[in-house]
């Protein structure tokens, strides 16, 4: 099966990721049946050096022709703020990916790693963050006037709320979760409040899921507190973006953490949810597993081959038990570079394609 992916490779490490994600996929080509062709689809703060614009017309032209989008990360702290980010909320909006994926998954070998004493890791961590992806504060609606007054608004419509918690609960429900939570900041702010009330409408028709909401900051104590205890968690853009990275954190590394950005049906993108990570850049040290669980997620949503997702999983698992990246480093294992770590992880996943 022919298959077309769209590589972003972008600034800081995330061409050393992305490297080792293009690792994986070659790997899939030579020991399955899909045929994978590559087109580099520039953007980010580089591209925006040389060019001007941090999101290229034909960038974005490469990435609506192909079946979909790997991303490294963007951001240079060398330019004006936002300029490589915008990148990233063009492509949202621009898809409409109004779905960001986000599992957060504790691996047996990683129970030490985590900064969590026994007791709050209790049963294990494995619940999906389902995030909104193109609407609240990141609607981009707002502007400065001058230097003295800055204003974004936010903004939920019911579309948008609706669409995405019903995804939740069809995801719940698809897992066979006995519990789906929605973590908002209904006490204060009115697009929560509508998205409460969405929340509960759309809990009438999963009476089987049992259903709790839980306000944003609470959630934040909750999560390190009782992180055992979530199995589906829908929320908005910036909760989203920020409990995210408290979550990947908590499961040994903000490398570790994977995503997808999907529109079902449509061209998808996913990444690494880490950023271009600049105090690590050119040294090699980058964890790629974000990278290439995000591949998992990709094989999944968008080339229809759980199959090899489950394997790339278990690659990841296994290489796991044998070495680590610096930043996920105990002093049992060896510690790789981005790179081979990357071989690592390809050599596993060869043999399990093999079997
Ligand atoms: P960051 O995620 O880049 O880094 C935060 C910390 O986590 C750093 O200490 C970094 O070294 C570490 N880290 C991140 N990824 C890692 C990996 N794969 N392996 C090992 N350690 C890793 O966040 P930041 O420093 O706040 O942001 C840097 C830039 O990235 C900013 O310009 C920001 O806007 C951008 N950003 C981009 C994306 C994206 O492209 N999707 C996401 C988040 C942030
Ligand atoms: C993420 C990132 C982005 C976000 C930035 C870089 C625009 O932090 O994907 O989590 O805020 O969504
Ligand atoms: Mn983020």
């Amino acid at each position: 099966m022919k298959i077309k992916i769209a590589l972003t490779k972008g600034d800081g490490i995330g061409p050393e990721v992305v490297n080792e994600g293009i690792k994986i996929l070659k790997t899939i080509c030579d020991y399955t049946d899909l045929d994978i062709q590559f087109e580099e689809a520039p953007a980010g703060g580089n591209v925006w050096k040389e060019t001007g614009e941090s999101l290229p017309k034909k960038s974005v032209e490469i990435i609506k022709n192909s079946d979909a989008l790997l991303f490294g990360a963007i951001g240079l702290p060398d330019i004006p703020q936002g300029v490589a980010e915008s990148a990233i909320l063009r492509l949202r909006q621009e898809l409409d990916l109004y779905i960001n994926l986000r599992p957060i998954k504790l691996y047996d070998s990683m129970k030490e790693q985590s900064p969590l004493k026994e007791e709050y890791i209790g049963k294990g961590i494995d619940f999906t963050i389902i995030r909104e992806n193109t609407e609240g504060l990141y609607a981009n609606i707002g502007g400065f006037l001058k230097d003295d007054v800055a204003i974004n608004s936010m903004v939920y419509t019911k579309k948008g709320c609706e669409r995405i918690i019903r995804y939740a609960y069809e995801f719940a429900k698809l897992h066979k979760h006995s519990k789906i939570t929605s973590v908002d900041k209904a006490n204060v702010i009115k697009p929560s409040q509508m998205w409460r009330n969405i929340f509960q409408t759309i809990g009438n028709d999963y009476p089987n899921l049992e259903q709790e909401n839980y306000y944003i900051d609470a959630f934040c104590q909750w999560i390190i507190r009782k992180p055992y205890a979530f199995e589906t968690v829908v929320t908005g853009n910036l909760f989203g973006d920020i409990i995210s990275d408290e979550a990947a954190f908590l499961v040994g590394s903000l490398g570790m953490a994977s995503s997808g950005n999907i529109h079902p049906g449509k061209v998808s993108m996913y990444e690494p949810i880490h950023g271009s990570a600049p105090d690590i850049a050119g040294k090699g040290i980058a964890n790629p597993i974000g990278t290439i669980l995000s591949i998992k997620l990709m094989m999944e949503e968008s080339i229809k081959q759980p199959d090899i997702g489950k394997k790339i999983e278990k690659a990841v698992e296994i290489s796991l038990n044998e070495a680590r990246t610096k930043d996920i480093s105990n002093n049992k294992l060896k510690i790789l570079s981005t790179s081979h770590m990357g071989d690592l992880i390809a050599e596993k996943l060869k043999q399990e394609l093999k079997l």
